[in-house]
This record gives C-alpha cells, sequence and structure tokens, in this order.
C-alpha cells in the first residue's frame, strides 16, 4: 500500500459518522415510499437509480444523512426524507443492507482497461488502486464505510465518477478522497471502470 493510501485510511478512519442502531424488520415496514425508484428489496430496475441492496448499512445512513442535510444534492428525493427521523433512516440502512446485491453484466470489449485501472489505479499520476478501499471483489469496507461497488449499476456509478470529478459531489469528507481520485479519469476511463464494476462480484 502506498502512503497516500495509508494516510487517506487513517483520515477516514477517525472521521466516523455517529451511528444509530438500525432495526431490519423496522425498517421494511418504512421502505414503501422508496421501492418505486430503488426496487422493494433495494434491486432498481432503472440503470440510474442506485441499487441499496447489500450496501453497507454506514455508507447507507450517511447518504441519507447527507441528503437530508443538503450535503449531497439528490432532486429526485427532494422532500422525501423532511419527516423521517433518524430512527427511520437507520432502520431502513439496517434494510437495504440485509439485503443482496444483484451482478449485471460487464462489456466484453472494456474488461481488460477497466479491471487495470481498478486493480492497479494510475500508480504514475499517484491514483491508488480501487480495490484498496472497495475491495478486489467490490464488496467495499461496510465498518470503514467504504460502499459496495460490485453489481451496480454502471449507468449510476459513471454519473457519480463525473459529479466527483466536476465537483458535483461533495460528500466526500475534507480528505476529498474521491474528488482527488475522479480528477485522475478520463471519460474513456469512466465508461470502462463503471462497466467492470456492475459486473464485478
Ligand atoms: C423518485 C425516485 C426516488 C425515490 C422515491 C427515492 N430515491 Fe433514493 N435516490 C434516487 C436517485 C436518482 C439517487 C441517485 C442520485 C444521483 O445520481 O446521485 C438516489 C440515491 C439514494 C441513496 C444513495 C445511494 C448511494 O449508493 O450512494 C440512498 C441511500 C437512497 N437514495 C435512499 C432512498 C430511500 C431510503 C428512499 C425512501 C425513503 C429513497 N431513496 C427514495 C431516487 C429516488
Ligand atoms: C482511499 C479509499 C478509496 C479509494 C482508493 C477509492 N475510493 Fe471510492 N469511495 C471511497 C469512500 C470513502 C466513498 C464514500 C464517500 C461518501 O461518504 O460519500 C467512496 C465512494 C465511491 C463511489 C460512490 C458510490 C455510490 O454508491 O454512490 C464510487 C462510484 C466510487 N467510490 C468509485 C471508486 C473508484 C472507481 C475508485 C478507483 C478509481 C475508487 N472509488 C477509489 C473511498 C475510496
Amino acid at each position: 500500500m502506498n502512503k497516500l493510501l495509508v494516510s487517506l485510511l487513517l483520515t477516514l478512519g477517525i472521521t466516523g459518522v455517529a451511528q444509530a442502531a438500525g432495526d431490519a424488520a423496522a425498517g421494511q415496514a418504512k421502505v414503501a415510499v422508496c421501492a418505486g425508484c430503488h426496487g422493494a428489496d433495494g434491486n432498481s430496475a432503472a440503470p440510474n437509480f442506485p441499487k441499496l441492496a447489500g450496501q453497507g448499512e454506514r455508507y447507507l445512513l450517511k447518504q441519507l444523512q447527507d441528503i437530508k442535510a443538503g450535503n449531497r444534492q439528490v432532486l429526485e428525493m427532494t422532500g422525501i426524507l423532511t419527516n423521517v427521523s433518524e430512527q427511520d433512516m437507520a432502520d431502513m440502512a439496517a434494510y437495504f443492507s440485509s439485503q443482496s446485491m444483484s451482478i449485471g453484466a460487464t462489456d466484453p470489449a472494456l474488461l481488460a482497461a477497466g479491471q487495470a485501472l481498478y486493480r492497479g489505479g494510475k500508480l504514475n499520476e499517484g491514483m491508488p488502486a480501487c480495490s484498496g478501499c472497495h475491495s478486489p471483489n467490490g464488496a467495499g469496507n461496510a465498518p470503514a464505510g467504504f460502499p459496495r461497488l460490485g453489481g451496480q449499476h454502471a449507468q449510476y456509478v459513471a454519473k457519480q465518477l463525473t459529479d466527483f470529478r466536476e465537483g458535483n459531489r461533495t460528500n466526500d469528507g475534507d480528505t476529498m478522497t474521491m474528488r482527488a481520485i475522479a480528477a485522475k479519469l478520463s471519460n474513456k476511463d469512466i465508461a470502462a471502470i463503471s462497466s467492470y464494476i456492475q459486473g464485478l462480484h
């Protein structure tokens, strides 16, 4: 592991968010309003709506807090969380986290390029490998709050990487981890990595 990655990991580790204990069974009864977009079990059908199934609980709760507070702009969810309590969000996060993310397919033409970037990063430009935080099989690191990527819709992943690069998504903390990484990615890199991630498991 290179020095940059180690220092990023250490910084992220000590800036954790407060976490209420979520109850998955209680959460299942609260997600009807989410199901139309994200799917009843968190496996969304539309490629621009993220899959939530099997996503890390800590990551899910942080996103809900960020979206509710306006630190992450999701226009489609405007108003949905206004009257949702911290306990409700923890329960919904626990429910979706307890499901399994479905796996999609990688375009064979993009596999080699996507895999090389995901596993190797761009060491000559100081960009660490994605696998160092999101794990080689894409499962992420739930306790650390590093999201699961494996199986996620390529279209959604590509939009997030573009948003981080353009500064339209800024909730990756003071370390700006994902913004710094996405700054090193071309549109071609993003297409290859996103397709690789969609089939990764
Ligand atoms: C009208 C459609 C819609 C509804 C309803 C909706 N969402 Fe979303 N949600 C989205 C979209 C679109 C995004 C991603 C936006 C983007 O591209 O950044 C998102 C993002 C998220 C994320 C971040 C996922 C990630 O991987 O970072 C979470 C968590 C989430 N929604 C939870 C919920 C919950 C819980 C509910 C119900 C209370 C809900 N959403 C209702 C459309 C919706
Ligand atoms: C040093 C650790 C680290 C490395 C290396 C890293 N990430 Fe991340 N990534 C994170 C963290 C932490 C988040 C969550 C930020 C937040 O809380 O919103 C994240 C979020 C993401 C998201 C958003 C997920 C979602 O569901 O919305 C995507 C996509 C992503 N990373 C892709 C990548 C790719 C592709 C690479 C390699 C080019 C990479 N990451 C390298 C730590 C890392």
